[in-house]
């Protein structure tokens, strides 16, 4: 067997081990875990084929100018790399959407227009994860206007339940965190929850909360449709370090040297497709090629690796040349829905192959 060609059996070996199943067929447990997901999450009921419409417009921006960031690297200005999330102002590589499970709305008649209890079971964050920044989002089916002089402005009164009888709608059951008033709401509204979101970790002290918006005329306010709640939190994230542009060329007449080299991965190919919202596939690369005597330089061998060329050399049947294997990886962001069918945005480290070595 060609020493090359062995290295190539170790990495389809490696595949066929992560890939459990149909190699590369059915989801990796292992790329599962990586992705905080305990199991490939349920094929996505009552969800329209185009899944991108319920994607938050908040977490497609992020997505988006994570993806352009990628493909021009040496401009972080403004972006800060992967592990900050310029949108919102904190440090983090995760963003998620937990939808408000808190039940209808009940609107009503002036001074209080709207009440309505709002809950998110933010479970799905893990214990490693550390929350930096939590936004309550408020979102309307049309754009409310109000005259200061005439129709008054809106009172916004968010209530902290501390006590779960009567779902906290008695005074006595609840906290004031925020109020707030305003003329204009451009179809959505937010605000920063982030010292209450990140209590609310611990399950029997996430009782909800209670939303009110008061006014003197309540038209308008019937077409609020949804509350959302988006915590950025920090996982095991590297800086990104800054990527060369361009891959390494191998001197002529060293084609089949070790270097990286394309490989495009649709997430539809793998069956991923239903949960992966974003990308539909990325290009990972891969290395392949020889690692001959002498090791030059470019391939980046380490000291074991040049005195295994050199052994190889001398014996070539009984010991094989060294593998030609990433040595610089770089990350992607990908949006999906978890288990409970949030919308997440994270940014995954060691996903695309920037450079190999023989190692
Ligand atoms: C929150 O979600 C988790 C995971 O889906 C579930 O086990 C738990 O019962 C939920 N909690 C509530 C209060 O709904
Ligand atoms: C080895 O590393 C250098 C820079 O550190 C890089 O330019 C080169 O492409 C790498 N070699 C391979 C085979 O990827």
């Amino acid at each position: 067997m060609r020493p090359w060609l062995f290295c190539m059996v170790v990495v389809v070996l490696v595949v066929v081990l992560a890939f459990p199943g149909r190699a590369l067929g059915g989801p990796g447990g292992s790329f599962l875990r990586a992705l905080g997901l305990h199991d490939r999450p349920p094929r996505p009921h009552g969800r329209s084929p185009n899944a991108n419409a319920e994607v938050p417009p908040l977490l497609w921006k992020i997505f988006q100018r994570k993806s352009q960031e990628k493909e021009a690297p040496e401009d972080h200005a403004g972006g800060g790399g992967g592990c900050w999330m310029e949108e919102l102002h904190a440090p983090g590589n995760i963003l998620r959407r937990f939808a408000d499970q808190g039940g209808p709305a009940h609107p009503r008649a002036p001074p209080v227009c709207l009440r309505k209890r709002l809950y998110f079971n933010v479970s799905a964050l893990e214990a490693g994860e550390r929350v930096t920044a939590a936004r309550l989002e408020l979102r309307f089916g049309q754009n409310l206007y109000r005259a200061a002089s005439t129709s008054g402005p809106f009172d916004l009164r968010l209530f902290r339940v501390t006590r779960a009888s009567l779902a906290g709608m008695s005074a006595h059951n609840r906290r004031a965190v925020l109020s707030q008033s305003f003329l204009h709401v451009h179809k959505s509204f937010s605000f920063d929850v982030t010292p209450v979101a990140g209590d609310w970790r611990t399950p029997s002290r996430n009782l909800g909360l209670v939303l009110e918006i008061g006014a003197r005329d309540c038209s308008g306010l019937d077409s609020f449709r949804e509350a959302s709640l988006f915590v950025v939190s920090l996982s095991r994230c590297r800086s990104p370090r800054k990527k060369r542009g361009a891959y390494y060329v191998p001197p002529a007449g060293a084609a089949n040297v070790c270097k990286p080299r394309g490989l495009y991965i649709g997430f539809g190919d793998v069956g991923w497709e239903n949960w992966i919202i974003a990308p539909q596939g990325y290009q990972a690369n891969y290395c392949l090629g020889e690692c001959p005597f002498p090791l030059t330089e470019e391939l980046n061998g380490t000291n074991h690796a040049i005195l295994q060329t050199i052994v190889h050399s001398l014996d070539p049947r009984g010991t094989p040349q060294p593998c030609c294997v990433p040595v610089r990886l770089s990350p992607i962001s990908i949006l999906y829905y978890d288990n409970d069918d949030n919308v997440v945005l994270r940014h995954y480290e060691d996903m695309v192959v920037d450079e190999c070595g023989c190692r």
